[in-house]
């Protein structure tokens, strides 16, 4: 049977791409946030996964303002990266795994989660810049992917609460898989950040701190929150945060904490990763 290894939690600010593509990872601007994640990627080389599930948003790719799936699996053999519109450098195709795809999509709409499937699904930033930095590739992967989008663009977004919920159904969904697929989940996005608008420029590092241990050990808490609530506290943009709870929702509540480093400001956003592991 498929077996969930861990999860990961990443920022995936565009700006870390190009950093990445012109050298800059030693610079001493970027170096803090850089060494925060060698201990993910040194724990993700040893969980060998034959599939990484990425949950994260788009950005106005596949998706735009006209029509935005609330929540949406990628259901293809192969995943293309373009940009749309930060000036990034396009990396090498992802491979899917249909066959596991199907299984989840099957599962969650089982399990009255009625999630959108896409046969086609162009994947940005928001995918691309946590495998980058957590596989230190820019091609040849050497793991397949599912992507799984969650609208954090546009009124209505989900609750905390229904990323938890989905979450679980996913982690039901991945083990009732019956290939033996050694699975790692990311939960990509936030945390606090507000790229418009009069509070331009918001962190709140001590709402991230508070939400890093929320999720690690109390993750209903956070997800008690209103969105409204969330953005209030960590800007309009921050509540792409609530896409940790989709892996967290996944993993045993008492899945043990591998790993945290949080380090702000980098680009426009306080940056956090954690890695948890399932017992
Ligand atoms: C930034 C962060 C994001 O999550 C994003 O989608 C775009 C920009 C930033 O910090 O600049
Ligand atoms: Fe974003």
């Amino acid at each position: 049977m498929a077996k969930i290894i861990g999860g990961i939690t990443s920022s995936h600010i565009p700006a870390v791409g190009n950093a990445i593509t012109q050298g800059l990872t030693q610079e001493p601007y970027w170096k803090r946030f850089f060494d925060g994640y060698q201990p993910a990627v040194k724990w993700l080389e040893e969980a060998k996964p034959d599939v990484i599930i990425v949950v994260y948003n788009d950005h106005g790719l596949n998706f735009f303002l006209d029509k935005i799936p609330t929540f949406a699996i990628g259901c293809a053999d192969k995943y293309i990266n373009a940009d749309e519109g930060w000036g990034l450098n396009a990396v090498g195709d992802f491979e899917g795994d249909q066959a596991f795809s199907w299984h989840l999509a099957e599962s969650l709409v089982e399990q009255e989660f009625d999630i959108c499937t896409c046969q086609e699904m162009k994947v940005d930033h928001g995918f691309v810049n946590p495998m980058r930095v957590l596989l230190e590739k820019e091609k040849d992967w050497g793991v397949k992917v599912v992507p799984f989008a969650v609208n954090t663009v546009q009124h209505p977004v989900p609750s905390g609460k229904r990323c938890l919920k989905i979450g679980e159904a996913l982690g039901k969904a991945i083990e009732s898989y019956p290939e033996d697929l050694r699975v790692v989940i990311f939960g990509t996005g936030g945390m606090s950040h507000q790229l418009q608008g009069e509070r331009a420029g918001l962190i709140n590092v001590d709402f991230d701190i508070e939400t890093m241990e929320s999720v690690i050990s109390e993750p209903e808490k956070f997800a008690s929150l209103s969105n409204a609530e969330i953005i209030e506290q960590a800007g309009t943009e921050g509540i792409e945060t609530i896409m940790w709870l989709v892996m967290r929702g996944a993993l045993q509540p008492d899945a043990k904490l591998i790993h945290k480093h949080y380090h702000a400001p980098i680009s426009n956003t306080g940056a956090g990763v954690l890695v948890l592991e399932n017992q």
